[in-house]
């Protein structure tokens, strides 16, 4: 294939992978909004570079114009969970989709690579709109833990050092390294109801406030001004008192104030 028409083959697996970004952190946002906590932390895409691509015909034995055929992961999308479980939940979310349709799904958390590597990765079948038509394309999702992302990254970065040729020793300590982050992210999951209740009321906390925020400065806009200073005095109050069932209470009242203002929507 010629050197400039790479870009033009790569071009739907870059909108792929910023369509599926929207629509991933809109996930995240959507919980975040219902003041809940998200099974999915964060989410980050790349389209794999030429030079890797390159790489990896050569090590697989790919022909060049074959790539497209051969490659998962031309277009790879990585989520990263807090706990183990919200993997499997952000799996099962994925299955339910009508945008994305499995291809293969691998389990390297019940089933580790020999390397200590985990992380549950899905293949799906995208559909993109391209000015030349529809495209189907493969997208490689990767979930694993902030964990597993650690130790990933960590051990990514000396596979890269050391080519094929990693060092025994170092081998061995990744891999013990490895089962520490199992223990870890098991630890971690014990705890996981406890972190997610802190989150949950820190989150509706956050919510409330913003809504009281935008509500006063709303009000500001029609009512007297003396009395939505009346009003701001009376939310530091509560705000100082850091309790959530005054904040509400608080925050329910003043709907009622901005209702009969009718500055709801401004
Ligand atoms: P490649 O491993 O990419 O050649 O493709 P494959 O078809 O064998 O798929 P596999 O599921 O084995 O791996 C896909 C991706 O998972 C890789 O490109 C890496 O991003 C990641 N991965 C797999 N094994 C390891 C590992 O041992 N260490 C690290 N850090 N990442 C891995
Ligand atoms: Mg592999």
């Amino acid at each position: 294939m010629q050197i400039a028409l790479w870009r033009d083959m790569l071009d739907p697996y870059y909108l792929a992978v910023d369509e599926l970004l929207v629509k991933f952190n809109h996930i995240i946002s959507s919980y975040h909004r219902e003041g809940k906590y998200s099974p999915i932390e964060e989410v980050n895409g790349r389209v794999k570079s030429i030079s890797s691509m390159l790489d990896k015909a050569r090590r697989k034995k790919i022909p060049i114009d074959q790539l497209e055929q051969n490659l998962d992961d031309i277009a790879g999308i990585r989520i990263i969970c807090q706990f183990v479980e919200d993997i499997y939940k952000v799996a099962g979310l994925i299955r339910t989709r009508k945008d994305m349709e499995i291809k293969i799904e691998k389990d390297y958390i019940a089933n580790p690579k020999p390397s200590g590597y985990r992380s549950y990765h899905i293949i799906v079948w995208y559909k993109v709109e391209t000015i030349s038509g529809t495209r189907k394309i493969p997208v490689e999702i990767q979930i694993r833990t902030l964990a597993m992302n650690f130790w990933a990254t960590i051990e990514h970065s000396l596979q890269y050092k050391y080519r094929s040729q990693m060092p025994k020793d170092l081998s061995d300590k990744l891999k013990s390294s490895a089962q520490s982050i199992v223990q870890l992210d098991s630890e971690m999951s014990l705890v996981r109801d406890e972190i997610m209740d802190a989150q949950n009321s820190s989150r509706i906390r956050d919510n409330l406030i913003n809504d009281i925020l935008n509500d006063i400065q709303n009000l500001y806009k029609v009512a007297n001004k003396r009395e939505v200073e009346k009003i701001q005095d009376e939310f530091f109050k509560v705000y100082q008192k850091e309790d959530i069932v005054l904040l509400r209470r608080f925050s329910e009242q003043l709907n009622i104030t901005v209702e009969d203002y009718g500055a709801q929507s401004l």
